[in-house]
């Protein structure tokens, strides 16, 4: 092992959990301290501490750097975290990731690697060598699709008999994380990966174009700049940036690439003995559709244990799927949209003590909650029955914006993350019938809501009757 492992390994036994929180900010004060130094940037310091130790990563990359047997830059906690975050763990992929401050868990390897490639092509770096079999672009490989392509090549060796994708997860504590856990079955690529892989490759991409310096780049990308969120940052918008950037065929086409690389290397080369070309581009397309469909077109929504929901009381009703409605409502209380994962997460809090504790109701009554920061809330989800719409909750999901939108419209990036990305995607997964009903609430109920500027706008929306 090599010394300065030694040191830092025996350093996080000793500290026990006084670790310094895992969130992005710790990792910017790391990032900015090794520049002060001039020592190691961050992504070469994880590949030192072998977080990009898999077959496809090696190759592309090359062989890391040598650990320094010091870091007088870093504190010891900063060390022993780095530690244990960085070194590789095929089994708990999501284990080296930290919250962002748009309440999103971004792992750091596929991050890191990105941001390498990037600075190495704005240096005039001429790609892999040995050039691989087929053309790859280094960025796509070294984030994403080496694990892309492996989880699908063996759910195809095992008849697709696990999960591929997913799930989600929750932090002990947003504001000291510490242990995050996955709140469904493990899979090779479960979202916090996903999302370093976006990041990776958006900030890697930006990075290609020219040098910019890593610290403010990263602190303006997550919104860490003086340390607590004060609105939308460019993270939040990773799904629609990476669906921007990257179509469909680019990444079928570097998963393919991927593939034949893995199929020439001596680790990998076993697992592809058997798959024929049919076979691989069957593959590739499945990898690159699932994943696109996961987390570019279909929205990330917060979960439940990331807002700091109460349990439901009682039993929840299961909903029998697909639904025929949806009823767009706005919450009025509280009236102001909010902005940040901070202010959301209160706003849904509040919403469900009010809806429990005034109303007498088991929880909150919406099924979804619309934030103006880029994400969705989860009320009661997909499979509960609602509280949101007298006489008609067995039949449709409620959707709330949180705001009171009488006489204003919810920001444009909210209007569409409903109406193009949650809609579409609740048919596509057939929780949603095809020809579903949109209504306002106030069709069905007595009321003003969802306030007449944006029932006006949902007239437009597609299955608006
Ligand atoms: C996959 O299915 C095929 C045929 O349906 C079967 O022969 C094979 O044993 C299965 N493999 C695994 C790993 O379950
Ligand atoms: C976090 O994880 C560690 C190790 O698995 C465990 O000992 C500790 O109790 C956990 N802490 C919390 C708050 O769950
Ligand atoms: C820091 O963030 C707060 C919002 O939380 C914002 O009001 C303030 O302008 C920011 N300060 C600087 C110097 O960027
Ligand atoms: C909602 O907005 C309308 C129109 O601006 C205003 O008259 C009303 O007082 C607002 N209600 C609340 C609870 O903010
Ligand atoms: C609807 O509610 C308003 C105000 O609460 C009331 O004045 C009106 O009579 C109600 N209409 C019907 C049809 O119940």
């Amino acid at each position: 092992m090599l010394p300065w492992l030694v040191v830092a390994l025996g350093l996080c036994a000793q500290l026990g959990t006084a670790l310094p929180p895992r969130r992005m900010d710790t990792v910017l004060q790391m990032v900015e301290a090794l520049e002060a130094a001039e020592e190691l940037s961050l992504p070469e310091l994880a590949r030192a501490l072998g977080s990009c130790s898999t077959p496809g990563c090696l190759a592309v990359l090359g062989d890391p750097p040598a650990a320094p047997p010091d870091l007088p830059a870093l504190s010891p906690e900063q060390r022993a975290l780095l530690t244990h975050l960085l070194r590789p763990d095929p089994a708990v992929p999501e284990r080296g990731a930290v919250l962002a401050p748009d309440g999103s868990t971004v792992a750091l390897a596929p991050l890191l690697a990105g941001v390498e490639v990037g600075l190495r092509m704005a240096g005039g770096w001429p790609g892999p060598t040995p050039e691989p079999p087929a053309a790859l672009d280094a960025l796509y490989a070294v984030t994403l699709t080496e694990a892309l392509g492996m989880a699908f090549l063996l759910a195809h060796a095992h008849n697709h008999s696990g999960a591929t994708l997913g799930p989600s997860g929750c932090w002990d504590d947003v504001e000291n994380p510490q242990n995050f856990t996955l709140l469904g079955p493990p899979s090779p690529v479960p979202e916090a990966v996903a999302n370093g892989a976006l990041d990776g490759v958006l900030l890697g991409a930006r990075l290609a174009k020219g040098p910019v310096p890593l610290a403010p780049l990263l602190r303006s990308y997550y919104g860490t700049d003086n340390g607590t969120a004060s609105g939308r940052p460019p993270s939040s918008y990773r799904r629609r940036d990476f669906g921007a950037l990257t179509g469909l065929k680019k990444l079928e086409e570097e998963v393919v690439a991927m593939l034949r690389l893995l199929r020439v290397l001596p680790p990998t080369r076993g697992l592809l003995e058997d798959v024929g070309e049919e076979e691989e581009g069957a593959i590739a397309r499945r990898a690159a559709r699932d994943f696109m469909e996961t987390f570019v077109e279909c929205p990330a929504i917060v979960p439940r244990c990331m807002w700091g929901a109460r349990p439901y009381r009682g039993t929840p009703k299961p909903l029998s799927l697909p639904l025929g409605s949806v009823y767009i409502h706005h919450t009025f209380v509280p009236s102001a949209p909010c902005r940040t994962f901070a202010a959301c997460a209160r706003a849904m809090r509040s919403m469900q003590r009010f809806h429990q504790d005034t109303r007498g109701w088991d929880d909150i009554g919406y099924s979804f909650v619309v934030g103006s920061d880029g994400y969705l809330y989860q009320g009661r989800g997909w499979h509960w029955v609602g509280a949101h719409t007298r006489g008609h909750n067995t039949k449709g999901y409620g959707v709330g914006y949180v705001g009171n939108f009488s006489a204003t419209l919810p920001d444009p990036d909210a209007i569409a993350l409903v109406r193009d990305s949650l809609l579409p995607c609740a048919v596509r997964a057939g929780r949603l019938r095809h020809d579903y009903a949109l209504r306002g609430h106030r069709q069905v109920v007595n009321t003003s809501c969802p306030g007449d500027s944006l029932f006006q706008e949902i007239r437009t929306w597609r299955g608006f009757q």
